[in-house]
């Protein structure tokens, strides 16, 4: 439909710099499966699932159907009121998490976020606690460019130095210096955690924010038994622990979410976006412990909050769409199996001149160099293949569709293998 105005148009919408290699910028026109089509016809293997949220594929005819069908149904609903599909992703997602939590709604990862800090700090105040409030988070961690979401992400990590901080958060260092190249195993980030509650007081600190992979920050994978070092950490100090499954959530790891790698974890507030509706339906959830829940069931601590988009009919249906689909094509099991079989060929690389570490899991994998100038390398080539893959600093980072066929996984990986060791030989 064309639009008809009364002046010439100008340039308006506000371009941010582009983390292409030299800049380039690509206008994608259609995208399809795992492909983005740009207008001028080149065809680019998206192996960022988007902005990592894409994970069922571009243009999925069952989603699209899904979608048309729930708008007719009930293109809207407000926050007040009670409909099918709100109320059946939330009994999904408590059974996927394995029982005993509620869900609130959001629009954006970061929206999940920042209300997982608020009601963490509310339910100390309804304890009686009000002084817990400060929030630990992780140095390279990102949960978000909002408010107390920007707060929680690690200084620099996909922000500018300009943002607002705030000193009711506290970051500790995480499982790896992608600046230095050096790893922290579990005891010395066990000592960093003990030492930063020591040094603020247990009785000011609400809850600890991690990402079981921190993808932004460098494809961080901590050391088996970190989560549940974390959670026995914030037990034993009365810290409630937020998990940010926004990236990691719905298959990405290899399982549902990050988290139950590691069976004992059960975390106080787990939160979730991208992913929760590939991408078709801006949609994010906050799932709660039933015991947090019920404070804000007494008397004068109802939440009273809404927000108008949030727990949209369409995109809950959306999410239930993504989910059965994923049931039905066993994509969880598929993310391990590519794991496996393709995507850890990556891990023959080490050894090569300039590549510090090779690290993933699942669909997440990222290269770190010794400097920015071989990432822009490598990104580069991967491009002229026509391969768009993530760079930032002196890191690679991958995320394709979990619906990518054999083939398009294998030729990412080809790719990549070849990209890397023409820019490490050069
Ligand atoms: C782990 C994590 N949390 C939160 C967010 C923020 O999500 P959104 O951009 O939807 O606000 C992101 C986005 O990349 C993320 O990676």
């Amino acid at each position: 439909m064309n639009v008809s105005l009364p002046y010439p148009t100008e340039a308006a919408h506000w371009e941010d710099e582009s983390h292409l290699p030299g800049h380039e910028e690509i206008f994608v026109a259609s995208a399809t499966g795992s492909w983005l089509t740009t207008a001028d016809g080149r065809r680019l293997l998206d192996a960022a699932s988007g902005h990592s949220c894409v994970n069922l594929g571009y243009a999925n005819a069952e989603l699209i159907e899904a979608a048309a069908q729930s708008y007719r149904t009930l293109a809207y609903c407000s926050p007040e009121h009670r409909n099918r599909p709100v109320t059946e992703l939330a009994a999904t997602l408590n059974a996927l998490l394995g029982g005993g939590y509620r869900i609130r709604y959001g629009a954006t990862g970061g929206g999940a976020n920042e209300l997982a800090v608020e009601i963490a700090r509310r339910y100390w105040r309804h304890r009686g606690l009000p002084a817990k409030r400060k929030i630990l988070a992780l140095d390279r961690a990102y949960h978000g460019s909002t408010g107390a979401a920007s707060f929680a992400s690690g200084p620099g990590i996909l922000q500018s130095p300009h943002v607002d901080r705030s000193a009711e958060f506290l970051h500790i260092a995480g499982a790896r210096d992608t600046g230095a190249g050096t790893s922290r195993d579990l005891a010395t980030l066990r000592q960093g955690i003990e030492a930063q509650i020591a040094a603020a007081g247990a009785d000011t600190i609400a809850a600890i924010i991690v990402e079981p992979v921190a993808f932004a920050g460098g494809v961080i994978v901590p050391p088996r038994g970190f989560l549940a070092m974390v959670a026995e950490l914030a037990r034993a100090h009365g810290i409630l622990l937020i998990v940010d499954e926004v990236i990691t959530g719905f298959g990405r790891s290899g399982r549902w979410f990050g988290f139950q790698h590691e069976e004992s974890v059960r975390p106080d507030i787990v939160t979730m976006g991208k992913g929760i509706t590939s991408a078709y339906f801006p949609l994010s959830a906050t799932a709660v412990s039933t015991a947090i829940y019920e404070t804000f069931l007494t008397p004068g601590n109802a939440m009273n909050k809404v927000i108008t988009m949030a727990g949209h009919p369409v995109g809950c249906d959306m999410a239930l769409t993504v989910i059965a689909i994923m049931q039905r094509d066993g994509l969880v099991e598929r993310v391990r199996s590519n794991e496996r079989a393709q995507l850890s060929r990556l891990l023959t690389l080490h050894g090569l001149p300039h590549l510090r570490e090779v690290r993933g899991l699942g669909h997440m994998w990222g290269l770190e160099f010794d400097a920015a100038e071989q990432a822009v390398e490598v990104a580069a080539r991967c491009l002229a293949a026509d391969v768009l893959v993530l760079r930032a600093d002196n890191l690679i980072r991958i995320n394709p569709p979990l619906t990518a066929t054999d083939d398009e996984i294998g030729l990412l990986v080809d790719t990549l293998t070849a990209a890397v060791r023409g820019a490490c030989a050069a």
